[in-house]
């Protein structure tokens, strides 16, 4: 392993027609997990999507394992070992657990240790017995797994994901957070995007606030969990309202 970080962003700028919202993003990404916190409508996934290459009005710099992904199409930026988890899942209703696993395009990694669908069932049994169910009658913490499997199966080495607990029930985040953590441990980088103050830290011990399109705060999980005033100033939550 080198010194370069595997994901180093400089100066990121990004647009929506007029409206600028990425204000200059500067974030490094190593192998140790990265959370990025923040309120609603902050530009958490504005930088999701500017990372994966699905907003292209994006000026700045997004070097990732020696190549700049700025200007480069998503399924480029797929196979160069992004893998991306979009808020709010997006599966296929209608489609069977099997067949979303079975559409995703694998990258070739040049090492034995890949994603194939039975290392998937595997890490999420629950899948496994609903491998021929419609992704539509799965329950939420299901359906994240899926979004999840998918991501994985094309071999990433970053794995971005966009508020993953969003919407699920507090067993179910345990149980995403411990999947996330064995995810952390097996070697995979991952950016955890997340407005859940408890689900961030938790996974992440390197944290970076994002507030109005820029990234207001660096910090650890440590030092925010024992700080509420830091927390009220960039998050606005109650130590009450944390979890
Ligand atoms: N498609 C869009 N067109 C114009 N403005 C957008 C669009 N999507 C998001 N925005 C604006 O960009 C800002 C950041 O949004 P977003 O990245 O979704 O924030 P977050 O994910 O942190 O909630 C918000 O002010 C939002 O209204
Ligand atoms: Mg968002």
């Amino acid at each position: 392993m080198t010194d370069t970080p595997l994901l180093e962003v400089r100066g990121l700028h990004a647009y929506y027609g007029q409206s600028h919202v990425l204000q200059g993003i500067d974030l490094v990404l190593g192998h140790e997990p990265l959370a990025v916190l923040g309120r609603n409508g902050m530009g958490k996934t504005t930088l999701c999507l500017a990372l994966t290459g699905l907003l292209p009005s994006v000026r700045g710099s997004i070097r990732f394992a020696g190549h700049e992904l700025v200007g480069q199409a998503p399924h480029r930026i797929a196979a160069l070992g992004v893998g991306y988890v979009p808020q709010g899942r997006r599966i296929f209703p209608s489609l069977t657990v099997e067949e979303h696993l079975r559409l995703v395009p694998r990258r070739a990694t040049g090492t034995g240790d890949v994603w194939t669908p039975e290392r998937i069932y595997a890490l999420f049994p629950r899948l496994a017995e609903r491998r021929r169910q419609p992704a539509g009658t799965l329950s939420g913490g299901e359906q994240q797994m899926l979004a999840i499997a998918r991501a994985l199966l094309t071999n990433p080495q970053l794995l971005i994901m966009d508020e993953p607990s969003e919407g699920l029930a507090p067993v179910i985040v345990e149980q995403l957070i411990a999947t996330l953590r064995h995810l952390a441990e097996g070697g995979l980088a991952i950016l955890l995007v997340e407005q859940r103050l408890a689900v961030a830290t938790a996974v992440a011990q390197r944290i970076a606030i994002m507030v109005g399109g820029r990234i207001a705060l660096e910090t650890t999980s440590d030092r925010l969990l024992a700080d509420p005033a830091l927390q009220q100033r960039y998050l606005g939550v109650s130590a009450r309202r944390a979890a």
